[in-house]
C-alpha cells in the first residue's frame, strides 16, 4: 500500500519539477480525505499537478473556471423539467466528479463560491427539497491568483476554514526551470509527433488530455485502506501536547508574547487542530513511519494554519503575514 503511494508521489515528482511541496501536500490531501487551497501565480503547473494526479488514480477529473457571472447552478448541478411526463431530472453539475479543480475561485462572487463549499463540507449537494451524494473520493483542489486584485471576491473565513490545507507556490529555482523547459521540448515532440495523422481526423472535444506514459493505477479502494492506516497512526502524548500548544497559541496569543498579541486578532478553529492532526499523521504515513514526529507537526503548521488566521490590522499594515506569526509561533511553544 505505502508503496503504491511512494511510487504515485514520485512518477508526479518527475512530471512536476522542482515543486515538491505542491506534490507532497497533494498526496497528504488525498490521504487526509482534505481539500486544497493552492494561492500561486499562473504557469506554476497547478492544473498539470491535479490533472496528472486523476490520471494516476482511479478518478474522474472536472476542471471549473470560476468568474464573475458563474451561477451556483452552474458548479452543483440543476433540475430540468421534462415536459413528456412533467417530472424533474437531476443533471448534476461539475462538482459531481472525483477531482475538481476549482480554478480562481476568488473570482467568482461569494454565492457560487459558497455553493461549492457546501459541497466540500457536507460532502453532497441539496437541489429543492432533493440531496444528492458526492462520490466517496472527492478531492477539492481550488487556486488563487495571489496577484490579480481586481474584480476578485476575497473568500470568507468560515469557508476557508474549510481547507485543510492552503498552499502557496513559487516560482522554481534556476535549475528546475532548466529541467522544466527540457521536459516540455520532450512532451512537446511526443504530442504532436502523431499531428500529421490527425490532420483529417473529425474533430472531437477532449475531456482529458491523454497522457504519453500512462502509469499504474490506484484505485479507490487502496486510497481507502490507506486512509485507515493513517487515521489510526500512532502519536504519543508529548507530541500531541505540542500540536495543541501551538494552535492554542494562536487563539491565547497574549500568554505567550505581546507580539504576538499584536499581530492577531483571531487565532484558529478548532477544525485547525484536528487537520493538523491528520495532516502530520498523513504526512508520517507517507514517509513510511507509524509514529508522528515533532517535526511531522511543525512541516504542516503553516499549511494547516494561514488560512485561518485573522491578523490584526496594524500587523496587516506592517506587511506583516500570516506566516510570520505562526514563525514566531514555532520560536515561542517549545517542541516536544
Ligand atoms: N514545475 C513544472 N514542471 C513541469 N512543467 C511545468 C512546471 N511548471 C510549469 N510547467 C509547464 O507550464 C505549463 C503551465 O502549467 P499549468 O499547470 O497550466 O499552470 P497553472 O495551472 O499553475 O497556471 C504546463 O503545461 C507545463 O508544461
Ligand atoms: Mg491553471
Amino acid at each position: 500500500m505505502l508503496s503504491a503511494f511512494q511510487t504515485l508521489e514520485q512518477e508526479l515528482l518527475a512530471r512536476i519539477v522542482g515543486q515538491s511541496e505542491l506534490v507532497e501536500r497533494l498526496m497528504i490531501a488525498l490521504l487526509a480525505n482534505g481539500h486544497l487551497l493552492v494561492e500561486g501565480a499562473p504557469g506554476l503547473a497547478k492544473t498539470r499537478a491535479v490533472r496528472l494526479l486523476a490520471s494516476m488514480i482511479q478518478a474522474d477529473f472536472q476542471r471549473i473556471q470560476f468568474t464573475p457571472d458563474l451561477l451556483p447552478a452552474d458548479i452543483t448541478g440543476t433540475e430540468i423539467f421534462r415536459p413528456e411526463d412533467g417530472s424533474f431530472e437531476f443533471q448534476p453539475g461539475p462538482v459531481f466528479n472525483h477531482m475538481v479543480l476549482a480554478d480562481e475561485i476568488n473570482r467568482a462572487p461569494a454565492k457560487v463560491q459558497s455553493a461549492l463549499l457546501e459541497a466540500m463540507s457536507e460532502q453532497q449537494v441539496s437541489i429543492g427539497r432533493k440531496t444528492f451524494a458526492l462520490p466517496p473520493l472527492f478531492l477539492v483542489m481550488a487556486t488563487q491568483n495571489p496577484i490579480e486584485q481586481e474584480g476578485t471576491y476575497r473568500l470568507p473565513e468560515a469557508q476557508l476554514d474549510r481547507f485543510l490545507l492552503k498552499v502557496i507556490v513559487g516560482y522554481p529555482d534556476a535549475d528546475s526551470e532548466n529541467s522544466i523547459l527540457e521536459l516540455a521540448r520532450q512532451e512537446a515532440i511526443t504530442t504532436e509527433a502523431n499531428d500529421t495523422d490527425r490532420i483529417d481526423a473529425p474533430l472531437v472535444c477532449e475531456t482529458a488530455k491523454s497522457q504519453s506514459r500512462a502509469p499504474a493505477v490506484l484505485a479507490q479502494q487502496d486510497i481507502f485502506a490507506a486512509r485507515q492506516q493513517v487515521l489510526s497512526m500512532h502519536m504519543n502524548d508529548s507530541v500531541q501536547q505540542y500540536l495543541l500548544q501551538l494552535v492554542l497559541a494562536s487563539r491565547h496569543p497574549q500568554h505567550w508574547s505581546e507580539e504576538l498579541a499584536a499581530m492577531l486578532d483571531y487565532g484558529a478553529s478548532p477544525r485547525a487542530t484536528i487537520a493538523l492532526d491528520r495532516a502530520a499523521k498523513a504526512r508520517a504515513w507517507l514517509q513510511g513511519r507509524d509514529f508522528v514526529t515533532p517535526e511531522d507537526v511543525t512541516s504542516m503548521l503553516h499549511d494547516c494554519l494561514r488560512h485561518r488566521l485573522v491578523m490584526s490590522l496594524e500587523a496587516e499594515a506592517a506587511g506583516k503575514t500570516a506566516d510570520d506569526a505562526i514563525d514566531l509561533i514555532v520560536e515561542l511553544v517549545p517542541s516536544a
